[in-house]
């Protein structure tokens, strides 16, 4: 039955393409002539200047604050590092110190996605005040997909910070953005990356409830006409369903109702991450000696997308937010983005590298930022006067992960 659908679909579609779900999402979000991140208006946005916490009354003041540095920035998004700088930096790059504590060597940073260049400023401008020495042994590359931000990078850090800091404009995902392999340490840092990587739809199909992928039919002007349901024949989709955890918790249906409705069962549809297993296989090959730090949303709200880590695809009009109730929107026309599911990507991180690294093995947590931040932030210094504290108490659905490998002790 699923292959005769899909010949019907196919027939009925005449001079129509037909593409995976994570495709049409990579050209909607990163298409060098329409994608969302190439728009003119860019969609991550930068305050003009850092907010005084200590000078907010508390935590209506500071939800004030923040509204109207939206209403001034319109069409883009303020990200916790750019919320709360520079203590959201200096607190990744304490973590980092600490870590590389142990050694004298060179330390290598990369940081993807670094959109307006506030991290990489934040964490350059700590290790210059607070550790001299490494900071002179420091390269700190940031791999950017969007040139326009890219070159806001290079002029809002590489000014400053010459010596260490460089950008490469292109896609974090190709091999040909990391060049050679490097055995040498490094730390690859990503702050709310991961939600905007391409994912697929699986779901069950057909009265035999046969997983299947979702592919969506292009017109020949390039919109999306639908998305429909196909045999799986992709390998990373394939890869994400092997990793515990994976799949939705499904209601049983009782077989007369499937006997009915033999066809799609949108409560059994899930996003799986695979653009990011990708990343991780090409992490794994180009810098096997790595140790991950990836900041994400676990959760979102108000999705109306049916699924397991289904997307809010929203866009910005006159500083008022849309959210749509289908990924398939006029490619660029808003920003898709997933919640990021810590636990499938620990398994993911520990998967990949037991695939190529057999030597290596994955140490690592997730945390709520909050907690990350007790532990490594001044926080004190982002206090409001009553004692509200928005870096730890505001972005409650946001988590980090810290992997690093580490070599199996000899005789393993
Ligand atoms: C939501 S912004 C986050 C910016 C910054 N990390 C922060 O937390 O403020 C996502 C960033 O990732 C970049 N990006 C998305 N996909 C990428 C990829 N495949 N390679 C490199 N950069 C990417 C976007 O252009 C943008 O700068």
């Amino acid at each position: 039955m699923l292959r005769s659908l899909r010949q019907l679909t196919r027939a009925s579609t005449g001079s129509t393409k037909s593409i995976l779900l994570r495709e049409f999402i990579q050209e909607a979000l990163y298409s060098p002539v329409f994608g969302y991140f190439n728009r003119e208006d860019v969609p991550v946005g930068a305050l003009p200047e850092p907010l005084v916490f200590s000078e907010l009354a508390g935590e209506a003041e500071y939800k004030r604050a923040l509204h109207a540095s939206y209403e001034n920035l319109q069409e883009s998004w303020l990200t916790p590092v750019e919320v709360f700088q520079p203590y959201y930096g200096r607190a990744l790059a304490k973590y980092i110190q600490q870590q590389a504590s142990s050694h004298d060597s060179a330390i290598h940073i990369n940081e993807l996605g670094g959109g307006t260049g506030t991290l990489a400023r934040n964490m350059l401008d700590y290790f210059h005040e607070e550790d001299r020495g490494l900071y002179e042994r420091l390269t700190y590359t940031s791999i950017e997909i969007s040139p326009k931000l890219a070159a806001l990078q290079r002029q809002r850090v590489g000014e400053q910070h010459a010596a260490s800091f460089r950008t490469t404009t292109t896609d974090a995902c190709k091999p040909e953005a990391w060049g050679h392999p490097s055995q040498e340490p490094c730390f690859i840092l990503m702050m709310e990356v991961l939600d905007n990587l391409p994912h697929d739809r699986v779901g069950l199909f057909g009265s035999a409830d046969e997983w299947c992928q979702t592919e969506v039919e292009m017109s020949e002007e390039g919109q999306p006409v639908r998305q429909y349901m196909a045999p799986i024949t992709d390998r990373a989709i394939g890869q994400c369903m092997q990793l515990p955890g994976w799949q939705a918790t499904i209601d049983q249906q009782p077989w007369m109702h499937r006997i009915m409705n033999p066809f799609v069962r949108p409560d059994s549809f899930v996003y799986l991450p695979t653009q990011c297993r990708m990343l991780l296989d090409l992490i794994c090959h180009a810098r096997p000696n790595h140790h991950l730090i990836i900041g994400d949303f676990d959760e979102l709200p108000d999705v109306q997308i049916p699924g397991k880590n289904a997307p809010l695809v929203a866009s910005k009009e006159g500083g008022i937010t849309y959210d749509h109730k289908s990924v398939l929107v006029r490619p660029g026309s808003a920003d898709i983005f997933f919640p990021t599911d810590f636990p499938l990507l620990a398994h993911m991180h520990s998967h990949a590298v037991h695939q190529h690294l057999p030597q290596s093995e994955v140490r690592g947590h997730h945390l709520k930022a909050g907690e990350f931040m007790r532990q490594y932030a001044n926080s004190a210094a982002a206090a409001t006067r009553n004692g509200y504290n928005p870096l730890l108490q505001d972005y409650t659905n946001f988590s980090i992960y810290l992997g690093g490998t580490v070599e199996h002790p000899r005789g393993d």
